[in-house]
């Protein structure tokens, strides 16, 4: 079964389910809106802030259109998706997002990072904003350095904004005794959670809407088995619709009905 095949089934102009929307084409559903909010908060108040979430639940989408809409002039995001690249790598990345050639020791990269965060908005009139995605895989240590490098001024108003990212393991670790300095740092905390039923029917129907889909497609009753089994997570979402559109492109149907729906969350709980 082709794809091309699949998508003129359905009248689509690609596939609706994928990862590539468009910040203006997201779907804006509550805990959306609210992480953007949080982190567009933190941002202007220069604060460490904390967004959790399940495995699919929408932190990195939500956290890019949040940096998506900083004033580009006066605002330096700087985006590290993988922090097991080691805190060396961590404090490099930085380094050089703010014009910096990474020292070579790892004491004194530690030293110049802090150094060139702390200049850049008086330098530059830019507030550096660190993003650290899937934090929870940061040790404590990692995460205690990171602190630090907020520290570098301890009278002054904090010189840019933290942003950590991770799986509600991060939220339950950040309470640990060796961790509250950075605890009391931070300002701000959401946790993600899935989706209601309507916003779930209507996030369905927005990706439709981009793939050139305006007319229903899924029945009522197929959208609320997806929410059950997807507890209305983003990811859960995708690959459940995906999979139901398969099942009933197989079956010669018109509509994506319950049965397709069960289907698909058989398949993918197998
Ligand atoms: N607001 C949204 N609008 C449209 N699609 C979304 C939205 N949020 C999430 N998605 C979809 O769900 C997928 C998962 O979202 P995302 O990668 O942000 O989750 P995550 O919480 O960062 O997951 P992980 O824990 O695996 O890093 C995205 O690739 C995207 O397809
Ligand atoms: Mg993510």
């Amino acid at each position: 079964m082709s794809v091309d095949r699949l998508q003129a089934h359905w009248g689509l102009t690609r596939m609706p389910f994928g990862k590539s929307l468009p910040v203006g084409s997201l779907s804006r559903h509550r805990s959306f809106q609210e992480a953007v909010a949080r982190v567009s908060w933190a941002v202007t108040q220069r604060q460490a802030a904390v967004v959790t979430g399940e495995v699919g639940s929408g932190k990195t989408v939500a956290v890019r259109a949040a940096l998506a809409s900083l004033e580009p002039s006066r605002h330096l995001p700087v985006y590290v998706p993988d922090p097991t690249i080691t805190l060396r790598g961590v404090h490099s990345q930085i380094t050089t997002a703010l014009g910096g050639s990474p020292q070579f020791y790892t004491g004194m990269l530690a030293t110049q990072t802090a150094r060139l965060l702390a200049g850049e908005l008086d330098e530059r009139g830019r507030l550096p904003v660190v993003v650290i995605d899937e934090a929870h895989l940061l040790s404590n240590t990692e995460l205690e350095s990171l602190r630090m490098l907020t520290n570098c001024d301890m009278d002054s108003e904090s010189t840019f904004a933290l942003i950590l990212v991770g799986q509600p393991t991060l939220r339950r670790r950040l309470k640990l005794a060796v961790l509250a300095a950075l605890d009391q740092r931070i300002g701000i905390r959401y946790q993600m959670g899935g989706m209601d039923p309507a916003e779930t029917a209507t996030y369905v129907k927005t990706h439709l809407a981009w793939a050139g889909r305006k007319e229903l497609l899924f029945a009522d009753d197929a959208l609320a088995e997806i929410w059950q089994a997807s507890r209305g997570y983003p990811r859960a979402v995708n690959n459940l619709a995906t999979s139901a559109m398969v099942a009933a492109y197989a079956a010669g149907k018109a509509i994506i009905d319950k049965q397709c729906a069960t289907a698909a969350v058989m398949e993918t709980t197998e």
